[in-house]
């Protein structure tokens, strides 16, 4: 028997993957496998789809920042395990259809959730916790050897999915108080309830070996949990929010580009300007959110590459947050205006703003874009500019691909990509007087209250010249931003 079974030489058996105890036992049919597979895939496509969608109206920008991260890794897992079904003798494969109502209804309240209390429990104590120990249990329930290359991709998944437990289970100790959870308790069990639902009739497809079990399905759907906040359906809400540390978000009263490019200023205020730019960012995944949520039908590659730049944008935002932080400065005293996103959520379709995004992108490739950002990081003597510059260029070619792949061809070539993308992008002439005459800024200048802030760091008297920069947007043409804009 296995306990008695040697190895040569006392050698770690069956490439160090399992005991022999482990391994005799017979574990998972592919079929049953395969099933499990897909409940997990459609997991990680609902969080993914969760996750994006509230990015925009979050107010919080370290819930911004983090939802982010996490729908790029869900993204990813989901990309995984559609690969493994893939192998497993399983064509058609299936993935679009939902695995189980309960399941359905579960993911759907969750995207619905009316307030962040209640979107952080369902996300971070129900959602997250429920798949990860539906994980482990393929774990234990599977043959360790037969179907090592399932527990590869789980074992990787679950290696995120602590990091977004541990992640969620902070903010919810910062953010959730007893009241809140108690006013969510009946909603609580609800969720509860469905994964019961969803596991027993799990259960149930195992043992009878097909997806349903005759009447199953027809007695699962009749018996689904009354919905709460999913009984309409879910909307996007594409108007952008911020908390309270970002104030007057419709402000244009310094021009950071005609700075930037004013050949008479020295490189090191230059970087206070790099730094707004970088986290004034955190408009471009309140953008993206909206393309990724309202595209639909596209190869899952294309959401897996868009979440991938919503991320990485979103780290430009942080990169912007460190680089202000390591000169000492209350970044809060800068304008992080939502102008941008604002109005192209309110005033472009999907396609209009991937338009501006590539045609802001591309534009950044050029000498005068990214390079130059990055030089000026060099020449400033502050290394951590340098870093932060070097990176953002390497992942902005990266997103100038992603737009060569995705974006492109839905015009069909280049230059009518491009026409198109100068199109739209005129579509939104500056608002600079409207938003003024409607009260909603007076465009204050931010820029000496920072500007004195890194004086006393770098322990210097303010330059008079530099100091009394006032240039703002008023006269920008409306394509300027493309030199080297948000994205
Ligand atoms: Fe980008
Ligand atoms: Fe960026």
């Amino acid at each position: 028997m296995a306990h008695a079974y040697q190895t040569h030489r006392n050698l770690p058996p069956l490439a160090g993957l399992a005991t022999m105890a482990d391994a005799i036992q017979p574990g998972l049919s592919v079929e049953a496998c395969v099933a499990r597979l897909k409940r997990y895939h459609y997991a990680f496509v609902r969080l993914h789809e969760i996750l994006t969608a509230r990015i925009t109206a979050e107010p919080i920008y370290e819930l911004k920042t983090a939802f982010a991260l996490h729908s790029y890794l869900c993204a990813e897992h989901v990309q995984a395990l559609r690969n493994r079904v893939a192998e497993m003798r399983e064509p058609p494969l299936g993935l679009e259809d939902v695995p189980d109502p309960a399941l359905q209804v579960f993911f759907d309240e969750i995207l619905a959730a009316p307030t962040t209390t209640e979107l952080l429990v369902g996300l971070y104590e129900k959602a997250v916790p429920a798949l990860d120990a539906a994980l482990a249990r393929h774990r234990d329930d599977t043959n360790p050897i037969a179907d090592a290359p399932s527990l590869r991709i789980c074992r990787f998944a679950r290696l995120e999915l602590a990091d977004m437990l541990d992640f969620g289970r902070k903010a919810i100790a910062s953010l959730v108080d007893d009241t809140a959870r108690e006013a969510m308790r009946p909603w609580l069990e609800l969720l509860d309830e469905c994964l019961a639902r969803a596991s027993r009739a799990g259960r149930g497809q195992e043992s009878h070996g097909s997806p349903l079990p005759p009447g199953e399905g027809l007695r699962v759907r009749e018996n689904a949990p009354r919905r709460m906040h999913s009984a309409a359906p879910y909307v996007y809400d594409p108007v952008p929010k911020r908390d309270e540390r970002f104030q007057d978000l419709f402000n244009q009263g310094v021009n950071a580009e005609a700075f930037i490019y004013d050949a008479a200023i020295e490189a090191r205020p230059k970087t206070l300007m790099m730094l707004y730019k970088r986290i004034r960012e955190i408009d471009v995944p309140e953008m993206m959110a909206g393309i990724i949520h309202q595209t639909r039908g596209k190869p899952w590659e294309y959401y897996r590459d868009m979440s991938r730049q919503l991320w990485d944008e979103a780290r430009h935002a942080m990169l912007g947050e460190i680089g202000f932080v390591a000169l000492g400065i209350d970044w809060t005293q800068a304008r992080i205006t939502h102008n941008w996103s604002f109005r192209l959520n309110t005033e472009c379709t999907p396609l209009e703003r991937h338009a501006v995004l590539y045609f802001i992108e591309q534009g950044l490739m050029t000498k005068t874009g990214k390079r130059y950002e990055w030089e000026l990081g060099q020449a400033s003597g502050i290394p951590l500019m340098a870093t932060i510059q070097d990176y953002d260029w390497a992942d902005e070619v990266l997103h100038a691909q992603l737009g060569r792949e995705w974006y492109i061809p839905q015009l069909g070539g280049w230059k009518e990509a491009l026409d198109y993308g100068d199109k739209c992008w005129s579509k939104i002439l500056s608002n600079w007087a409207a938003v003024r005459d409607q009260g909603l800024t007076r465009h204050e200048n931010w820029w000496p209250g920072i500007y004195r802030q890194a004086c006393r760091t770098w322990g210097i008297e303010p330059d008079p010249r530099i100091l009394s920069y006032a240039t703002t947007y008023e006269d920008q043409r409306a394509d300027l931003k493309s030199v080297t804009g948000s994205a």
